[in-house]
């Protein structure tokens, strides 16, 4: 059995007459790391503030460890934020911005020396208790901001968009760190982004959120692999989207249409005979023939190189097909890799496995 450290019950959050978020319930399990990913100003930061206790929602309950903490100030809920700026004080040392927080408390001497010592060997910065944030890296840093959250051994780490200030490399680095971290530690993460790879790469689960709602909660996996809506679809990676039409079905089984072609997919969705829907073909899974090895192109899309964009590990083809569209095909190197050489210009057909789609109900976005 999981237990949930949080929940929310429909909660909504309005200030002046703005609805910042609506509708919200959510169960975040007990040492999960659980990613909130969506774009900026969507309400990642609010919805903190919101479990934090820095903010009251407008309707609805919050529920941690399974209390009702509707009134209950930041500092009783066993809840720490982890925040962009890090937030040190430039003049304490690592030590001493560590045992901040416990010093307050007034716990005696002799615990806070060993909590801190404890903390820095988890985060890997014994040997850098006495230096001052300015002589640390920015990874360094950051990893002073959450053992300073740590050492008061919350329930759950907040931590919003903690890696945005990062270069790439340092950025992918303490993401591993991090995860490893969290393992280590065994407390819940609520971690913010509105990155979808690194959600993609850190999370149990990751909830995706678009202005001021929750579209879909799911494992890294489900989310990109059965996004619940275009909204989600377009978010996470790219998708190739075709306009289409349910022509039969057969239990799991569609006949659809695209670009006139007869095609079969497959849904474990229900849909109606005649019902318009989206096609969603993820561009790893898009084929690209050229059109001289092909000998029955029935099912296939016919169209025309218009890029070929080397990346080393890929090749990543832009196609027009014949109504114009542009779908996105990346192709993967195997030992006959001169299958990858395509000239701007030359015919091609674009293809996929059936069943590999996924079929959404037609939405105007
Ligand atoms: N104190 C506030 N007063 C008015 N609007 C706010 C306030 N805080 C946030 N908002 C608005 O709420 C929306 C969500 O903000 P925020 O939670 O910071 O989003 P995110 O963290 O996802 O970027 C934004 O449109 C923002 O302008
Ligand atoms: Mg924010």
């Amino acid at each position: 059995m999981t237990t949930n450290i949080i929940e929310l019950h429909d909660v909504s959050k309005s200030i002046h007459d703005h609805v910042i978020l609506h509708d919200l319930n959510l169960e975040v399990r007990n040492g999960e790391f659980l990613t909130l990913l969506g774009p900026s100003g969507c309400g990642k930061t609010t919805l903190l503030r919101l479990i934090s206790g820095f903010e009251n929602p407008t309707t609805g309950k919050i529920f941690i460890n399974g209390k009702n903490v509707d009134g209950l100030p930041p500092h009783k809920r066993h809840v720490h934020t982890v925040f962009q700026s890090y937030a040190l004080f430039p003049h304490m040392t690592v030590f001493e911005n560590v045992a901040f927080g416990l010093r307050c408390r007034k716990l005696p001497k002799a615990e806070i020396a060993t909590r801190v010592a404890e903390v820095l060997k988890i985060v890997k910065l014994e040997k850098f208790a006495q230096r001052k944030p300015d002589q640390l890296s920015g990874g360094q840093q950051q990893r002073v901001a959450v053992a300073r959250a740590v050492v008061n051994r919350p329930l759950v780490l907040l931590l919003d968009e903690p890696l945005s200030s990062l270069d790439y490399r340092l950025r992918k680095t303490m993401q591993i760190e991090l995860k490893q971290l969290q393992r280590k530690l065994g407390i819940t993460f609520i971690f913010v982004t509105h990155d979808q790879e690194e959600a993609l790469s850190m999370s149990d689960r990751v909830v995706v959120m678009h202005e001021g709602g929750i579209e879909q909660v799911g494992t890294p996996r489900q989310v990109y692999e059965q996004p619940q809506n275009l909204t989600v679809a377009n978010f996470i990676g790219e998708a190739n989207i075709f306009d289409s039409e349910i022509l039969s079905i057969e239990g799991k089984q569609l006949g659809v249409n695209i670009l006139g072609k007869p095609r079969n997919a497959k849904s474990s969705r229900s849909f109606e005979l005649g019902q318009k829907v989206h096609i969603l073909v993820r561009p790893e899974d898009l084929r690209v023939w050229k059109q001289v090895d092909v000998d029955d192109s029935k099912d296939m899309l016919p169209g025309t190189v218009e890029e070929v964009i080397y990346k080393g590990t890929t090749v990543d083809l832009m196609v027009r097909l014949s109504n114009n569209q542009i779908v996105a095909a990346t192709e993967f190197f195997d030992e006959d890799d001169d299958k990858l050489e395509y000239a701007i210009g030359e015919p091609v057909f674009a293809t996929w496995v059936p069943g590999w789609e996924v079929v959404l109900p037609h939405e105007t976005l």
